[in-house]
């Protein structure tokens, strides 16, 4: 068939408005009003996003001109300068946030620190004249690879500051991959710490920096955060702990101020396929996309206490944890360790124990406290929360019922945002004083943002059919290029539609229902083909997801002589569930009720956990390698865990 679209199979049409109490207090209460600054943000963007820039940030010179867009690349608030970190940290001092807490901070022992914004400037500034004493300064790279603690904070401020740009490396992550990374972007400094606490244990995070930086020629010094304690090598010459370096240090600076597209940071993302690619961020235009959509999205008050559970490797702990939420003065909590450290309800005991207002968390979490069962949930009040997000995958219905019920207790909208690494900043997502919700949808898209679904010649599927997912426009946050590798950047991003140089391809697939809101239904390199019909995995993980006894799913395509294709899942249960070969049938049947005959799995397999990513996402590609009984090939250094693939494989 030479038609390439989607065919969507969902049936989800439950509507939760906001209340009237949540309107009334929210920074975006009307739908007229979302709708005429929306209209604005895409029929006048320069205007919009000029008086935006104006109004959100600090700026040391103004700017000539708003966008230079010369497709695919994009220049934004040219000629302008700012400091990324003054505008995170000496924008709120004298006034009364100064003494404000910046961060809250909670070590997976136990152990607390309360940061106020005066303080984060004094450790910042130190920080910021121990690396010019070093001889790091602009356009330099520096790596950061260090547990959730303050001092990730602080270190990537601290580069923000003197024009360093930083690339931070999940702590999870080996020896192999943080070479590459540094040897990709040749850093100069790397900033790592003992150890950090996970699950009860120390990850000797200094210990892989020295088998690292082996074989990195550029890396000149490693600073060390003390956070375990446990032993480590200090190679002369080479090597200082932070506390050493920091004393005497004084504690206030001048930042210079850098061009609007200064480098801020770059951030190594493989997502579920291929080598990773260094995602280059800038300065204005990043911060204003992370500001105003966090101030949006969150309806951020003076007096939350918000709590995002990714970590500071993530582009979400960048956005949502750092820039959107410092630079809008609020106060961030993060933690350091495990959810299920000591027991499965660690997250809902610091909610209480803390005074928590938002809580900002991903599917495959939710999915797990699911599977751990309401009982950790129950023993808790959670009557602080007034807002929850989700982030990361598409959210079936199942999980955001549960978030909804057990956590918001019906009584909290759920922003589900989608968004990318590339993208900067929240793309698609509900305002919860405005937009009614439905369990599974991102729904409208946020100010600026062109989102459209297309065919392959790139004209808009019409509403219900699923096609690509597409940005039409340029917007402040969007990644610049690849470091290193503008033609990867041209190539993977810009090159989906001949003659289109400037549509921007997400790589997702998705649809919009007949009130024009979006529905991700899984990457597009995922899409199955099921007897003659394209239909996304999102659809039909989210139909096994609604059966009691599931507690995760992940759909894959096998080759299949007669049909082309055939359909294979894999299926985890929850707590206390037997796999069967009647369950097997009760799944296929339930499949059957929900989507329909056609999407009725031909083969289930029922397994302990599923592979995936270190930010949880399912990594369907290596499933597509079981499912069709071969090796499993190609990339596998993100993955969080390889045991799950040997036990998939050894089954087989
Ligand atoms: C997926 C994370 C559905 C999507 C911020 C995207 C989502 C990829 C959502 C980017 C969501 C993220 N609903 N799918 N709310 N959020 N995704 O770069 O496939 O780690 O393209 O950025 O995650 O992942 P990344």
């Amino acid at each position: 068939m030479a038609d390439q679209t989607i065919t969507s199979v969902s049936r989800e049409h439950r509507k939760f408005r906001p209340s009237a109490e949540f309107k009334a207090q929210a920074n975006l209460g009307s739908d007229a009003a979302y709708k005429r600054l929306y209209a604005e943000s895409v029929n006048s963007p320069e205007k919009f996003w000029d008086r935006q820039a104006k109004e959100h940030l600090v700026w040391r010179k103004p700017y000539k001109k708003v966008l230079d867009w010369n497709p695919p690349h994009a220049k934004w608030f040219l000629g302008g300068k700012l400091n990324v970190s003054e505008n995170c940290l000496d924008r709120h001092l004298g006034t009364h946030r100064e003494n404000k807490a910046a961060l809250i901070f909670e070590g997976e022992p136990g152990d607390v620190r309360t940061i106020t914004y005066k303080q984060l400037h004094f450790h910042v500034c130190r920080l910021a004249h121990i690396f010019e004493n070093m001889g790091v300064g602009a356009g330099d790279r520096v790596a950061i690879y260090l547990p959730m603690i303050p001092e990730a904070v602080i270190a990537m401020l601290a580069c923000a500051r003197v024009g360093a740009i930083h690339t931070v490396i999940f702590g999870g992550f080996s020896a192999e991959a943080i070479k590459d990374r540094i040897n990709d972007c040749k850093a100069k400094l790397v900033i790592t710490a003992d150890g950090g606490w996970r699950r009860g244990k120390v990850i000797e995070l200094k210990a892989n920096v020295d088998k690292a930086v082996e074989n990195t020629p550029t890396v000149q010094t490693v600073i060390v955060v003390k956070r375990c304690g446990n032993t480590v090598n200090m190679r002369e010459g080479r090597d200082v702990w932070w506390k050493e370096a920091w004393d005497g240090a004084p504690n206030s600076h001048k930042a210079k101020a850098f061009d609007s597209e200064h480098p801020l940071f770059i951030l190594y993302t493989s997502g579920s396929t291929g080598k990773p690619k260094g995602v280059l961020h800038t300065s204005a235009g990043y911060l204003l996309g992370a500001k105003l959509s966090s101030h949006y999205v969150f309806d951020l008050k003076e007096t939350d206490r918000y709590f995002c559970s990714a970590d500071i490797g993530w582009i979400t702990g960048h956005s949502y944890v750092v820039y959107g939420l410092l630079s809008n003065g609020s106060t961030v909590f993060i933690y350091e360790g495990a959810p299920n450290q000591p027991e499965p309800d660690r997250f809902w005991q610091m909610i209480d124990r803390h005074g928590l207002t938002i809580l900002y968390t991903a599917p495959t979490a939710i999915r797990a406290f699911m599977r751990w069962g309401d009982n950790y949930v129950l023993r808790h009040r959670l009557d602080s929360l007034r807002l929850l997000g989700s982030v990361g995958e598409p959210i079936n219905p199942e999980a955001w019922m549960w978030y909804h019920t057990m956590i918001g207790k019906k009584r909290c909208p759920i922003v589900d945002t989608w968004w990318q690494t590339e993208t900067g900043s929240i793309m698609i997502s509900p305002l919860p004083g405005v937009t009614a919700t439905t369990p599974g949808s991102g729904t409208r898209p946020f100010f600026g943002v062109v989102a459209k679904v297309v065919d392959d010649k790139c004209n808009e599927v019409p509403r219900n059919t699923g096609g690509k997912l597409v940005i039409m426009q340029p917007w402040p946050s969007m990644l610049r290029t690849l470091w290193g590798d503008d033609e990867r950047y041209q190539r993977q991003y810009f090159s989906e539609f001949p003659g289109k140089p400037g549509v921007y391809f997400t790589g997702d697939g998705a649809r919009q229902d007949k009130d024009g809101y979006f529905w991700i239904v899984g990457r597009i390199d995922d899409v199955l083909n099921v007897s003659g019909h394209r239909i996304g995995t999102a659809e039909i993980e989210s139909a096994l997801v609604s059966h009691p006894a599931v507690a995760e799913a992940a759909a894959v395509g096998r080759p299949d002589e007669l049909k082309g294709q055939s359909l294979c899942v894999f299926v985890t249960l929850k707590q206390g569930q037997v796999a069967s070969d009647e369950l097997k049938e009760q799944l296929r049947a339930h499949v059957g009720k929900e989507i329909g005959s056609l999407a009725k799995p031909d083969t289930i397999r029922f397994a302990a956990g599923l592979p995936k990513t270190r930010s949880g996402k399912i990594m369907r590609r290596i499933l597509k390698e079981i499912a069709a009984g071969g090796e499993v090939k190609g990339d596998t250094t993100t993955l969080e865990d390889f045991s799950v693939v040997a036990a998939l494989q050894a089954e087989d």
